[in-house]
């Protein structure tokens, strides 16, 4: 049989969504039918003529699946070991692009551990998207440019200390950005005077000019060396500054074509009539362009210079949803496709139960997050980073998380290194029988069953039982592609992670009560499940940008 695109057995092709019963349920697959007659897609099902499915009935708003476990072993161990790194991929995403913003950080402050969401979250849906067949162009819209910078150029102008400066930059901006925040709160002069330094910069003050490229130039191998530890790079590093030039020409197409309007010498203002979104104004009346002027001319580039993409997606925090949304509404109203651009929201992330804030200086860079986990995890890389990403991805992105060192590296469930070790545990057994059992091999990317001739012979007699820990581990193994492509659908990392911890579970429970290694006729199809369990965890961990460490 051939299932060049196993994805879901063609299901994707007639269910929204797949979801695996509740325990007690005699069935393996279910389809919720809200609104439409699920003794139609009952049918639509069975007209596939998959002889996979073996029952397909209707139970109320479901359509429940039985698989045919023989059929399904023999599928789904071909199809892992065919596709390997790329098992669970699919094609949804053929001839299509996606614009993809993230991460985003902002010149002269360091990324902190809340960056650490928004990176993460970017990264695995660079990656989902990847994993769906779409071409990714990734962007890093860096904050360079405006008002906060001022500031900080005038904290430094006035307090900065060049040997402090040279030994850890990007702590002393901090510092005097936290200093010049207090002092403005006291004073509204500094602010007048921030405000005469950004025209100065505007206008190409050379001094000004290359005390902003020193501090550009530092804030970017800072985030450089974060982005390296993340595996992450982008496409486009084109920071604010880079747009300036295009403000001036989208607010006057916004006032040509009616909307934006302008009184005379007044601010130019953006009234979308919706009683859901506030006028916003794109420029003062003293000249000074705001933040949604830049965010429109950064839109209408993203158009321009890719007119291919399907979504331009901006993963941003849920603070900014408002604002955001004025953005989209805005380019609609001035006749862009505003259904191409999609805002990726994501909720605050406290640490150890404290609001992070770069104004107060309450923060704990990444970077030494990032160290300091590697620490605790005995100097495993992959372990200590891969235990903050999994931690910042494993609840929905719309939940506000506490940041846990007791939880991110939890070594008895949904963590990272509980994952990790289920892969560990696989490779170790299959270094084990690879001596004795040529029908396995090492290779570089992992373990790989060698299916040979007789390799299916009895599969029949040892996975008859569609409720044995081999049939079990089996169907979740199957499962997992239709988990990527909810993950994609809904922008939703989480449901992989969610997925892995569960597959990381039912992984331990079949290696704790199955005598994997033990002599017999299902040697063959036991150690075959584990080499296509490792497959799957490192697969899926590759999705969240996580890496698979050797050894524990
Ligand atoms: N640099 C901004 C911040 O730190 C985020 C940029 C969001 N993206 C955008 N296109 N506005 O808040």
């Amino acid at each position: 049989m051939n299932l060049e695109s196993l994805i879901m057995f063609g299901l994707e092709k007639i269910a929204q969504k797949i979801e695996i019963p509740p325990a007690g349920v005699a069935a393996d697959l279910a389809i919720p039918c809200f609104t439409e007659d699920p003794r139609v897609v009952a049918e639509k099902i069975r007209a596939l003529n998959n002889p996979l499915f073996q029952d397909v009935v209707v139970v109320g708003r479901y359509v429940n699946i039985s698989f045919d476990v023989v059929v399904l072993a023999s599928t789904v161990i071909n199809e892992v070991t065919r596709q390997k790194e790329k098992y669970g991929w699919n094609d949804m995403g053929a001839n299509k692009t996606i614009f993809l913003e993230y991460s985003s950080p902002n010149i002269a402050k360091p990324m902190h551990m809340g960056h650490a969401r928004n990176n993460a979250i970017g990264h695995s849906l660079a990656r989902l998207y990847q994993a769906s067949g779409y071409t990714v162009v990734t962007a890093n819209f860096i904050g360079d440019w405006g008002m906060s910078l001022a500031k900080i150029l005038l904290a430094y102008q006035k307090w900065g200390d060049e040997a402090a400066f040279t030994k850890d930059p990007i702590r002393h901006l901090l510092n005097l950005y936290v200093r010049v925040t207090e002092e403005i709160a006291k004073s509204g002069e500094l602010e007048d005077e921030a405000r005469a330094l950004f025209k100065m910069l505007a206008a190409g003050d050379a001094e000004l000019r290359a005390l902003w490229e020193k501090f550009c130039a530092v804030s970017l191998t800072d985030f450089k060396r974060v982005y390296a530890m993340l595996k992450i790079d982008f496409d486009i590093w084109n920071g604010e500054s880079f747009y300036e030039r295009f403000i001036p020409t989208i607010i006057d197409e916004a006032l040509v074509k009616g909307v934006a309007t302008q009184a005379k010498d007044g601010p130019v203002v953006v009234d979308c009539n919706d009683p859901k979104l506030p006028p916003f104004l794109l420029r003062k009346s003293d000249g000074a362009s705001l933040y949604g002027a830049r965010d429109l001319a950064v839109a209408k580039w993203r158009l321009t210079e890719y007119p291919q993409v399907e979504k331009i997606v901006y993963v941003v925090g849920h603070e900014q949803e408002l604002y955001l949304r004025q953005i989209f509404r805005t380019l609609g109203k001035m006749g862009y496709p505003e259904e191409k651009f999609i805002h990726v929201p994501y909720g605050v992330v406290t640490l150890e139960g404290k609001k992070i804030s770069t104004r107060t200086g309450n923060i704990v860079f990444l970077e030494e997050g990032l160290r300091e986990a590697t620490k605790r995890a005995k100097g495993i890389k992959e372990v200590g980073i891969g235990a903050i990403i999994y931690n910042m991805l494993s609840m929905g992105r719309e939940h506000d998380i506490a940041f846990s060192w007791g939880l991110a590296l939890s070594l008895t469930g949904n963590s990272a290194p509980y994952i990790q070790y289920a892969f560990v545990r696989a490779k170790a057994i299959l270094e084990k029988a690879k001596t004795a059992d040529s029908r396995f091999k090492m290779q570089d990317s992992g373990i790989h069953p060698v299916a040979g001739d007789s390799f299916f012979l009895n599969l029949e007699s040892c996975i008859v039982n569609p409720s044995s820990h081999e049939a079990r581990l089996l169907k979740l193994i199957a499962f997992y592609s239709e988990a990527v492509r909810q993950a994609h659908a809904l922008n939703a990392p989480h449901i992989v992670a969610t997925f892995l911890n569960n597959f990381a579970q039912e992984f331990n429970r079949f290696y704790d009560a199955v005598p994997v290694l033990a002599e017999g006729e299902s040697r063959a199809l036991r150690l075959t499940l584990v080499g296509a369990s490792a497959q799957v965890i490192k697969n899926g961990l590759w999705l969240l940008g996580i890496d698979v460490p050797e050894r524990m």
